[in-house]
């Protein structure tokens, strides 16, 4: 379904994609690998240590072009260059955009604040060391085992997918875990295996206002003195990264034990700061350096390659060709890698809580569709579940295959599965098989002629569906870090493809405000305004759960 590009909105280079849209709708990828020995060469590109292969995709030289087009008309090569200059591209909070900064960007080293960057890295630094020699103790004199991450939002996703994802460089270091949820039990769980006295907490919130962080951070604190924390001791249990020191220390956390973060670091572009500091912990400064590396690989590419070779600003294009032309309402992200399994979690809150918007920057509204549906999991599980749909179901749907060529287990007869699967499903989602073929291979099988012509049907999978394989060496901290950083630029450059403001996030407010209202009702408090019939009656089964008769 084209979204038909007139009225607001409607520019030259948009409707020249509509125009091209109504004639390339009709492409057969088959065919066209077949027409071209040369489409995979050409639909393949290399960036700080990634290959990306787009040559199975719904386009042609000509979409591409037509696409780059867009991107200039958009003047997206000089916006990419004033955000990572550190313009105030985040309009709504007057606020520029500098994660790029904490990577050794042109900007961060002009940054009025570098020299407390470089400060709060050396203390970062310093604390690492000191917990992962066992130098930094507990309050019964034993050193620290397991780091438990307190956050929510960007201030858990990041560091969690990405401690998990570099595990194999964990060694004997101490454990980390990630408590995110304001459901008690996902606290309970993680401390029930722990020993108090060889735990360290770390409280991870840019404003340190966030409920749920607050109240797993009261409850930690309960754990530790109720197994016997002095109160003078309880600093050696809590660090804490906030931009609001302040309220960090209101909260009972020592100065000291207070790491930085800056307004012009957004939540969920934040595991570069020390909010990366679980990574850090679990894999060491060097490793954590590394991942920098690899992203800042990343950011010159983003910056400097022209549109037809930049592999986000292509991703990007190729994100709007499906959501705006074909009508796609969702993207699937698969990584072909145990440890990237929370990839699709993480980018879930980068690209819906960046994209997710309905207004332009100035306000109006947006004149077509911006963010879909992210979603995914580690392959060969979704294989088993989803991908059925992704083969034969009537949505279509835009997957990236994430796919490290080696491993990290020395198991490479098995490992070798993993990558053909990976393959194959690209492959199978742009053969597909027609009725013929279908009826074909059931009489092979030995089917009767009338069992196969009443078969051949369900065996149909209409292929020419579209994908990206996104290809490494191998996953380490450099590719890590370059990979996170081509999502967070085709985020940013899908935003300014839309004209919206990426990194804002006001949509979250509402429910949180509310929520606190719909609290004090459930303890008796008389709300401040009237409630809806629906919103009062799941207000009163709380209460009669919890044996409250009235009001
Ligand atoms: O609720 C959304 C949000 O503001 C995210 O953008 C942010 O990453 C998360 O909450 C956590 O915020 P904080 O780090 O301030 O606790």
């Amino acid at each position: 379904m084209a979204t038909g590009e007139t009225g607001r909105g409607a520019t030259g280079a948009w409707e020249a994609l509509a125009a091209h849209f109504a004639e390339a709708r009709g492409l057969d990828m088959r065919e066209a690998f077949a027409a071209d020995p040369g489409r995979a060469g050409r639909f393949r590109l290399d960036a700080a240590g990634l290959t990306l292969d787009y040559s199975k995709n719904l386009l042609t030289a000509r979409t591409v072009e037509l696409l780059c087009a867009l991107a200039r008309e958009r003047e997206l090569p000089a916006r990419v260059r004033a955000q990572l200059g550190g313009a105030i591209v985040n309009g709504t909070e007057e606020r520029a955009v500098l994660h790029t900064a904490l990577r050794g960007s042109d900007a961060g080293q002009a940054l009025a604040q570098a020299s407390e960057v470089r400060a709060a890295r050396a203390r970062m630094a310093e604390l690492v060391r000191r917990v992962r020699s066992g130098a930094w103790a507990g309050w019964s004199g034993e050193p620290v085992r397991d780091v438990v991450n307190i956050g929510i939002g960007g201030s858990h996703l990041g560091p969690a997918f990405a401690t998990e994802a570099l595990g194999q460089l964990r060694g004997d270091s101490p454990r980390c875990h990630f408590v995110s949820n304001v459901d008690p039990r996902d606290l309970e769980g993680v401390l029930a295996g722990l020993v108090p006295a060889r735990t360290l907490f770390i409280v991870a919130s840019k404003s340190f206002g966030t409920l749920e962080t607050l109240e797993n951070a009261l409850s930690a604190r309960g754990w530790l003195q109720a197994a016997g924390c002095p109160a003078t001791a309880l600093d050696r249990h809590f660090l804490a990264v906030s931009s609001n020191v302040a309220r960090a220390v209101e909260f009972g956390i020592a100065a000291d034990n207070v790491l930085p973060m800056w307004d012009w670091v957004g939540g969920r572009y934040s595991l570069w700061s020390a909010i990366g500091l679980p990574i850090a912990m679990a894999v060491g400064m060097e490793a954590f350096e590394e991942l920098l590396a690899g992203a800042h690989a990343m950011d010159l590419h983003f910056r400097d390659a022209p549109p037809e070779s930049n592999m986000p600003v292509l991703l990007a294009l190729i994100g709007i060709w499906y959501r705006n032309f074909h009508g796609t309402a969702s993207q699937a992200v698969i990584p072909y890698d145990q440890s990237l399994q929370r990839l699709p979690e993480f980018l879930q809150q980068l690209v819906m809580e960046s994209n997710g918007k309905s207004v332009a920057r100035d306000g109006t509204p947006l004149p077509r569709a911006s963010s879909g549906v992210v979603w995914g999991a580690a392959g060969t599980n979704g294989q088993h579940s989803f991908h059925q749909m992704l083969h034969q179901g009537t949505e279509l749907v835009a997957v990236d295959f994430i796919l490290p060529l080696a491993s990290h287990s020395h198991n490479t007869a098995q490992h070798a599965h993993l990558v053909a699967n990976c393959i194959a499903q690209s492959q199978a989602l742009m053969i597909g098989r027609t009725l013929g073929e279908s009826r074909a291979e059931l009489l092979a099988r030995g089917t009767t002629e009338e069992g196969a012509a009443r078969l051949a049907p369900h065996l149909v999978m209409p292929g020419n569906r579209p994908s990206n394989t996104i290809v490494m060496q191998r996953l380490t901290p450099r590719t890590l870090g370059a990979l996170v950083a081509l999502y967070e630029h085709r985020t940013a450059a899908e935003g300014y493809l839309w004209d919206l403001n990426s990194f804002d996030q006001f949509g979250v407010e509402l429910g949180k405000r509310l929520g606190e209202a719909v609290h004090a009702a459930l303890a008796g408090g008389t709300p401040a305004q009237a409630v809806d019939a629906s919103t009062a009656g799941l207000i009163a089964m709380y209460r009669a759960a919890h044996g409250h008769t009235r009001g």
